[in-house]
């Protein structure tokens, strides 16, 4: 079967241009690929400096077996995965030959929020061209990032098209023996919605009240793919949902994850579980254990309610999340052997922030409002880009209670700084973890406690349904010095 073939050899992959598992053959004598449509080439910083060209273009590229007109960085889905260190410069030089205007957000990382870095005020025209310039600060925490498209009114459109990478911050987690020793996996997860010539499909015909999904669902633009492990291996798997609304509930068949680090940030050890709910803009970083006998673990995506409008203005329905049946993803084959290896049992330490100078409350929504119509609305607002929707001073802590008080579940991202989940429901939130978007179910009353650390300037929070964003539910904050 063409689709399910591509195999993984090890990880670990040297220096330099290296690729993902499609360049493997280059390694290992791993079957070669079919197409070289789907590799998915790694940028990396030497000497301290991240340079590339990145171009944004409609490409025809292989998607799953079939030929697919989507909207790329450099012609590939996924985008280029981008590696730095702490302490790195940054230098990407864009080019916008989209036929419409774009920019680039760097979902997660901690770096400027104005000139040319991760200002999402940019707007870059078809044709044009930017270099976006930042330093990664030495004390940057290790983890998986990822950069997509944030021109308010296209985002949802743009990541639909399958503008998105992971940009992978590699420091002292990494270092940690037992996760050296693991064989690193990276799998972007995208849905897609294609006519029978391959063009992608008309937004007219989408749910945009929901969130646009797609029938397609890729896995770095595979069907199905397969990694192979050894028995008795450690796999890491870093696994982010880059689709514009879809949530993905995976779990594994026969096995549990042993979490180890949310959006972009470890836990102080590895947590047991056996599902995991991605709303779109989360990662997680995840370590699978092979058993000693040789098999297969499915990587499966469950049913997911995300709440739907029902009968509202005019008899607009809304709809489910997933079909009734799991969708499996990927494939993780386990076969000859190694010495057992072991799970880490200390990560990185995270502390409880102190007692906030601040609380705020954010009430989400959908509803009429007089300027714009139906819209998605905070604190019954639609989005201005001309109001400062939150002022805050920099270096004081925050508590912000998320309260949606709406049908359908909200994923709550800000940009810039992260957060800590105080409470759900009033009721304290044991886990420590640092996060940048956090699921807010209908209904629920969440408490995020944040850092303004760094960086003045102004920005965005919103929800990460990318349809509702467009559609209003995003607010502008300006943090002063
Ligand atoms: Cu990933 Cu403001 O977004
Ligand atoms: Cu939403």
């Amino acid at each position: 079967n063409r689709r399910q073939f591509i195999a993984l050899g090890t990880a670990s992959m040297g220096t330099a241009l290296v690729g993902n598992w499609l360049y493997q053959e280059k390694k290992s004598s791993q079957p070669k690929p079919l197409s070289s449509a789907n590799l998915t080439p790694v940028y990396q910083s030497s000497n301290g400096l991240l340079e590339l060209d990145l171009e944004a273009r409609e490409s025809l590229v292989n998607l799953g077996g079939q030929q697919a007109s989507l909207l790329t960085y450099n012609g590939q889905i996924p985008a280029p995965r981008l590696e730095a260190k702490p302490g790195d410069t940054v230098r990407i030089h864009f080019t916008n030959n989209l036929e419409q205007p774009t920019n680039i957000h760097y979902h997660g990382l901690h770096i400027p929020l104005v000139g040319n870095a991760d200002n999402v005020f940019l707007k870059i025209e078809p044709g044009k061209q930017l270099t976006y310039e930042f330093q990664i600060a030495s004390n940057h925490p290790s983890g998986t990032f990822w950069y997509h498209p944030h021109l308010h009114g296209l985002v949802a459109e743009q990541l639909f098209g399958g503008l998105a990478g992971m940009f992978i911050v590699r420091g002292e987690l990494d270092e940690i023996p037992e996760l050296k020793a693991a064989q690193e996996e990276f799998l972007v997860l995208q849905d897609f919605s294609l006519d029978n010539r391959g063009k992608r499909a008309d937004s007219a015909h989408m749910s945009l009240m929901m969130g646009r999904e797609g029938d397609i669902i890729a896995v770095n633009g595979q069907a199905n793919p397969s990694i192979n492990l050894l028995k008795g291996g450690l796999l890491r798997l870093r696994i982010l949902n880059a689709s514009p609304s879809r949530f993905y509930r995976l779990a594994l068949e026969d096995s549990a994850f042993y979490q180890i680090a949310t959006d972009g940030n470890s836990f102080s050890e590895p947590i047991e579980v056996n599902e995991l709910l991605l709303t779109p803009g989360q990662r997680t970083d995840v370590l699978v254990k092979a058993s000693q006998e040789s098999g297969q673990y499915r990587l499966l995506n469950l049913p997911y309610d995300r709440g739907s409008i029902g009968m509202m203005g005019g008899g607009m329905m809304g709809r489910r999340n997933n079909s009734d049946t799991p969708i499996v993803l990927a494939k993780i084959n386990y076969k000859s052997t190694v010495e057992s290896l072991t799970l880490p049992t200390k990560l990185a330490p995270i502390e409880p922030l102190p007692e906030p100078q601040t609380v705020r409350r954010f009430e989400l929504n959908h509803g009429m409002n007089p300027a714009v119509g139906m819209a998605f609305l905070i604190n019954g607002e639609p989005y201005d880009r001309d109001r400062l929707h939150t002022q805050v001073q920099l270096n004081t802590i925050e508590d912000w209670e998320l309260i949606n008080i709406g049908v359908m579940d909200h994923p709550f991202h800000i940009h810039g700084n992260a957060f800590q989940v105080i409470s759900r429901n009033g009721i304290p939130e044991l886990l420590l973890a640092w996060r940048d978007t956090v699921l807010v179910k209908r209904g629920e009353r969440v408490r995020i406690r944040m850092p303004f650390r760094d960086f003045a300037g102004k920005t965005v929070y919103h929800c990460h349904v990318l349809d509702h964003e467009d559609l209003g539910m995003m607010g502008n904050l300006m943090i002063s010095a």
